[in-house]
């Protein structure tokens, strides 16, 4: 008798905004919106009954961590912290066996650690969506959130533009592919010797350039963003940062070179008095918590796509 051969259907992994399919970024922005607006009025709404989403952090995490937790329950389903320390994989265990293992168990996994390779091994051994909860070279989730607020308060971001200030980190390689998926301009301000990944950057063709004086960049912008100067992992490096950015704060006079109704994004935790002053992300053109509490509405918009029964 021959077996009967049970093949998965392919999973699908949410690693960058490069995996979102043609028309699915906005569709979740829109979809974002809808539950956001549902949410809001105390509507219960249950589609993930009984899901389980494990999270794996090797790094810190405020919102993340909430924002994918809440989802879950507000879901209907749960979700599972997992840290390093206390697995196996602090231990050594192998991450394909690891991801084999949990991805018995769970109904999808997000994962946030220092290198992108982690995610992909994970992935690759992985029968359920692995999600990109920040790594070194991306933090797509982020950029969902940032995108949707930008969208609810001054409409589509087609053919506007948005200033990158600071860091060419895991952020600012999400806005580059934001901008690609969105389709705006994206102008980066950052000191030489911290641009973005020549890869990222290259892919995006023109509608991604380098100016490094960020007064100068912030003409005619919609937008401007920025993020810590060391990231996680880079800590040591603090003090030499602080010299190399220290003309790469979004204060007043970057704000008042963009246009007079341009938005300021951060995606938090904030150093005032480094990459923002306080006056800029305490002021009436942040919108900061929006942005933060955006998260919990566009991650579930993603975790509805990946993890829905078929
Ligand atoms: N913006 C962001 O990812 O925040 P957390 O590090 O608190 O998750
Ligand atoms: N670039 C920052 C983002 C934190 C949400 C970091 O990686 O630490």
């Amino acid at each position: 008798m021959t077996k009967a051969v049970i093949s998965n259907p392919p999973t699908r992994h949410f690693l960058s905004l490069l995996d979102l399919r043609a028309g699915e970024p906005m569709q979740l922005i829109h979809r974002a919106i809808e539950l956001k607006d549902r949410q809001h009025a105390g509507e219960r709404y249950e589609p993930l009954k009984n899901r389980v989403l494990g999270m794996i952090f090797d790094k810190a995490s405020t919102r993340t961590r909430v924002s994918f937790e809440t989802g879950m329950i507000q879901f209907g389903g749960g979700a599972i912290f997992l840290s390093a320390r206390d697995t196996q994989l602090g231990r050594g265990e192998p991450l394909e066996d690891s991801a084999r293992v949990m991805s018995r168990m769970v109904d999808g996994i997000m994962i946030r650690t220092f290198d992108q390779a982690t995610l992909e091994t994970f992935a690759m051994h992985s029968r359920v969506p692995i999600i990109n909860g920040l790594t070194d070279q991306f933090h797509p989730c982020q950029l969902l959130a940032d995108m949707q607020t930008w969208y609810e308060h001054r409409g589509h971001m087609r053919g506007k533009t948005a200033l990158w200030v600071g860091d060419g980190n895991n952020m600012c390689h999400s806005y580059i592919n934001a901008a690609r998926r969105f389709d705006f301009r994206l102008r980066i301000a950052c000191p030489a010797g911290y641009d973005p990944d020549a890869a990222v950057l290259a892919a995006a063709g023109d509608r991604c350039e380098i100016i490094r004086d960020p007064v100068a960049a912030a003409a005619g912008c919609d937008l401007v963003v920025t993020d810590v100067w060391a990231s996680m992992g880079q800590e040591e490096e603090q003090n030499a940062r602080e010299k190399a950015f220290a003309d790469y704060q979004v204060d007043r006079r970057v704000m008042d070179a963009a246009r007079p109704d341009a938005l300021f994004m951060h995606c938090l935790p904030a150093h005032r008095g480094e990459e923002v002053s306080a006056e800029v992300i305490d002021g009436p053109r942040s919108v900061v918590w929006d942005e933060a509490e955006n998260r919990l509405h566009a991650q579930k918009a993603l975790l509805e796509l990946l993890l829905s029964p078929a």
